[in-house]
Formats: C-alpha cells, structure tokens, sequence
C-alpha cells in the first residue's frame, strides 16, 4: 500500500514528535508509541539557520529502526541539494517550509520525482508547511499542485513544549477552504504546542495529522499520554468550516 494510502487509512491521527524523548532508550520510547497504537513518528530536523536550534539529520533518521511511518519536518535553509539524503534515511513524508527556500516550487517538484527507500514503490508524501506568521496567501495553486499535505505550525520553528499561537484553528479552517476551492485531495496538519487540554479542539477544527511532542513525552508515561491523545482526536467529530 502506498504510503499516502497508509496515511490516509490512519488519519485523523497523531504524529509523535522525538524532541524530547528519552535519546538513551529510544527504542523503546519508539515500541511504547507503536503498543498505544500510533502509526506516525516525526522527526524535527533543524539546520541553526533557518531557525535556532539544531538537532538531527540523516544518519539519526537512517538509525530509526521502526515500522512507524517516518515523518520528517525539514526546517532546514535551502533544502533542495539535501533532499536525496532524507529520502534515503528513510523518510515516508517530508515537510518543507514555504519560508526556507527561493523557490520552493521547485524543492516540492524535485520531491515528487522521488521514490520512498523505506517502502519502496511509494512516493515520498510531500508537506509544505506555514509558521504561524506566514500569510496564507502564500498557498498557490502551482503549489498546492506540488503537496500531499499543508502543515500549520502552531509556534515558532525551533523549540518543543511552547504555547500554540491563538490565531492557529482559524487559520487551519480558512487552509481548508483554501483547499476545497482548489479541488484537490490534500491532507492537514498542525505542529506544535498541541496539549492533551487543546488536542481535541484541534482536531474539531479538521486537522488531519496533528502532531504531538511533549505532550506525550513528557518524562513520564508515554504510552498513556499517546493513548489519551490518540481517543481525543478520535473522539472529536470536525465541526463546521468557520470563517477565517
Ligand atoms: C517545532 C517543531 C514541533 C515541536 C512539537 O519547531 O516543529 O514539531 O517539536 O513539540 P510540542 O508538541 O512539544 O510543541
Ligand atoms: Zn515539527
């Protein structure tokens, strides 16, 4: 099955976030994910030029042993020449930022000629996301041509555990009429600061992927919180396309 297909199968869903899982027993942070039933793990990569932080690249992708999908969030400057090292990794999906590149129309077309390493015959799964200060305008039809799903964040690039910006539904509401208008069957997310107290909210407002850090590792029971999470958003029936 194709990797969209599997995604699509899953959503709505949860992707789990590894910025502050335990590094020294990752795989076992990855195993009690899969046991609680959650199908997607995302990797924030962050280059300390597009935003603050640096973390992880392709050989701690490739290191991931898991059958979980794995999802990458590229906040990454001018990510075209390193493409071909993420696919490689493994990635199933890949997000890039509208903000990142000079021509991220052509960073979206040159994904789309790639083939998933990780399961191979499928398509790498193309996001292209917002930060939380990026006008929508910036949604194009030649790039909504170009992605799978469209990716809100709720806060600044750089850091877990912050608090989701208050203009963040509104604005998942107004990228989902963006794309009814256009026709085209294309996935949504939002990224960072979802909490067990906003998840079902979130997931009212039609989020598609919503993706979850420290929510769910938080230290203590990750396989618990993933759980809770997960019966949240399946819990939450999307409510009406609002206004903007
Ligand atoms: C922020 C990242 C998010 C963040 C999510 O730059 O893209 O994925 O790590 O973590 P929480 O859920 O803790 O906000
Ligand atoms: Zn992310």
């Amino acid at each position: 099955m194709a990797v969209l297909d599997r995604l699509k199968a899953l959503y709505p869903t949860i992707s789990v976030g590894t910025l502050t899982a335990d590094l020294m027993n990752l795989g076992e942070e990855l195993a009690l994910l899969e046991a609680a039933g959650v199908g997607i793990v995302h990797i924030d990569v962050m280059d300390g030029c597009f935003c603050p932080m640096l973390t992880v690249g392709p050989p701690y992708i490739k290191g991931l042993r898991t059958p979980l999908l794995k999802d990458v969030h590229l906040m990454v400057k001018e990510p075209l020449d390193s493409l071909g090292e993420y696919v490689a990794a493994g990635a199933d999906m890949i997000t890039v930022h509208v903000e990142a590149a000079v021509h991220i129309h052509r960073v979206l077309q040159s994904l789309g000629t790639m083939e998933n390493q990780h399961y191979p015959g499928s398509k790498i799964v193309r996001g292209l996301a917002l930060g939380p200060a990026t006008p929508l305008d910036w949604l194009a039809a030649p790039l909504l041509a170009e992605v799978e799903v469209i990716s809100l964040l709720g806060v600044d690039p750089g850091w877990s555990g912050q608090i989701m910006a208050p203009g963040t539904l509104p604005r998942l509401r107004r990228v989902k009429e963006i794309i009814a208008e256009s026709g085209r069957q294309i996935l949504t997310a939002v990224d960072g600061g979802v909490t067990r107290s906003n998840i079902a909210e979130v997931a009212a407002a039609g989020a598609d992927l919503i993706v979850t850090g420290s929510a769910v590792f938080d230290g203590k029971a990750a396989d618990r919180n993933a759980m809770e999470m997960l019966a949240a958003v399946r819990g939450a029936a999307p409510g009406p396309v609002g206004v903007a």
